[in-house]
């Protein structure tokens, strides 16, 4: 059995009780990530009035990766799409907010698989990008269900483990290999709160999240070497690690284990 294999089979029976809270310190509801994802793209058009699509105010300005959407997404697709999606792959994004990086992953892909923990950012991501070649999945932060088991080439998750947990993030990279076939390409992109950037952002709102209290869009408190412990312990093999190209996080690019 490999190391992967027998993670799982320590990890996954403890998750799949879905985390009642019964022993004690344990609240009834963790991080609303679900709650706090819904109100944002509910307020969306009230607060960006100007803007085509939820996710054109994400400009990378702040992680200090380009000033305009434009330049942002283009960073994107020439330093982690292109590279790496080709013509005849399934491609699952996890966290799709309005479609930002989904319409760059569709049109390099065959088929695209959307996963957002909000229904919202979903019906904000499908109304951009429609039905032809993408499917659209509601998970619940736990588990990834609803997404076919080795069916995946490439799996994308960018922005959004910003905003998770790192134990969430572990929990995450413990389901993905289950997914993927042929390559097994994933790209992975989270904060890092000990750079420069991440350390100010950290600063910014520490005494907003205390006691466990944490706001489900809040910056992660997570760091590229907690990333790599993560995925060696796991049996990733690691292509790229990225510092620089968005300088206040870390994006990988990683082959995930086999799962027999
Ligand atoms: C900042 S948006 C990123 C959107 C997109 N990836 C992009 O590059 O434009 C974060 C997205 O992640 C989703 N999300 C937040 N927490 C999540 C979780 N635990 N599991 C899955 N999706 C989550 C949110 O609903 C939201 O759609």
């Amino acid at each position: 059995m490999g190391t992967l294999q027998r993670v799982l089979r320590r990890v996954l029976p403890a998750q799949q009780s879905g985390g009642k809270g019964k022993p004690g310190g344990t609240g009834p509801r963790g991080v609303d990530y679900e709650g706090a994802w819904n109100q944002y793209a509910r307020q969306w058009s009230q607060r960006f009035p100007g803007l085509r699509h939820l996710g054109d105010e994400w400009t990378g300005q702040e992680a200090g990766a380009a000033q305009t959407v434009e330049e942002y997404t283009r960073l994107i697709e020439e330093k982690y799409v292109t590279p790496y999606v080709t013509k005849d792959d399934t491609v699952l994004e996890i966290g799709v907010g309005g479609g930002r990086t989904a319409v760059l992953l569709r049109a390099h892909g065959k088929r695209l698989i959307c996963a957002d923990i909000a229904a919202d950012m979903l019906a904000a991501t499908r109304e951009r990008l429609g039905d032809d070649g993408v499917d659209y999945v509601k998970i619940d932060g736990i588990r990834l269900a609803g997404i076919e088991p080795k069916s995946v080439d490439v799996a994308f998750c960018f922005d959004t483990m910003v905003h998770i947990e790192p134990r969430d993030i572990y929990n995450y990279l413990t389901r993905v290999p289950a997914l993927m076939r042929g390559r097994r390409i994933c790209l992975f992109h989270h904060s890092n709160m000990l750079s420069e950037r991440g350390w100010n952002r950290f600063l910014g709102e520490w005494d907003k999240n205390l006691m466990g209290k944490r706001h489900g869009r809040s910056f992660s408190v997570m760091t590229d070497s907690i990333m790599e412990r993560f995925l060696t312990h796991l049996g990733y093999e690691i292509l790229v690690k990225d510092t620089e190209s968005i300088p206040r996080d870390c994006v990988w690019v990683v082959r995930a284990p086999e799962v027999d």
